[in-house]
């Protein structure tokens, strides 16, 4: 997929519908929140790569976390979250970038992405990837990707995906990153549905 029919594909999902009828959505992100509050502290800086119209970012602020950025190739996606979070909303960096080509500026702590990674069915989009997650995260930073399981549905929102468990996933993301934690999840999507969901923990090395 090019770059513009990647952005039109996400632009119109969230253009389409609200974040409620979306099978990703989540009222309360508990997974990804009791993964990151077992090692965030609220001075942490965080990135939610391709957040969405996702209400972690809503949670970490009201958790005291004052550094937060959503990053999503869908400027819609992140106007939903920005309408929603009203006059909250200027306390997040908000970025509007394709998490294959962007280009950090500043180094993170803690890298969140539910969803985006198992997208890259690419060996060269996947290669992109772990290269700007190995410029954006410190050194000991934590990243955590959350994807379908390998039981998981193999589309999501009508593209293919890459289904991981936490060993494969490690598997990819290579030496530079040390598996600490993972984690399941059952994920009811909005119409009653159960998604399978691996979520993973890593500590980046150097
Ligand atoms: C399945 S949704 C998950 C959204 C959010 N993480 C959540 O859990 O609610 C996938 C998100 O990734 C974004 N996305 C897909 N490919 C991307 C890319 N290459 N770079 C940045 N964002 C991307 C989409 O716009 C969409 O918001």
């Amino acid at each position: 997929m090019s770059q513009n029919d990647l952005q039109d594909h996400w632009q119109k999902v969230y253009s389409g519908k609200s974040e409620t009828e979306l099978t990703w959505f989540e009222d309360k992100p508990e997974t990804s929140l009791s993964l990151i509050a077992q090692c965030a502290k609220p001075s942490d800086r965080i990135i939610d790569v391709g957040g969405g119209a996702s209400r972690l970012a809503d949670e970490l602020l009201i958790l005291g976390f004052s550094d937060v950025s959503v990053l999503d190739v869908s400027e819609q996606a992140l106007l939903q979250s920005q309408q929603r979070l009203g006059k909250r909303a200027k306390d997040v960096h908000w970025l509007v970038a394709d998490i294959t080509k962007w280009q950090p500026s500043r180094k993170y702590t803690l890298w969140h992405d539910r969803a985006v990674f198992h997208f890259l069915t690419q060996e060269n989009q996947r290669q992109a990837y772990i290269d700007v997650l190995s410029q954006a995260v410190a050194p000991n930073g934590t990243v955590i990707i959350a994807t379908f399981a390998l039981d998981g549905p193999e589309k999501c929102s009508g593209l293919e995906v890459v289904r991981y468990s936490p060993k494969t996933l490690d598997a990819v993301l290579g030496n530079n990153f040390k598996l600490i934690e993972s984690k399941q999840q059952h994920h009811q999507t909005p119409k009653g549905g159960t998604q399978f969901f691996q979520y993973s923990k890593f500590i980046k090395q150097t």
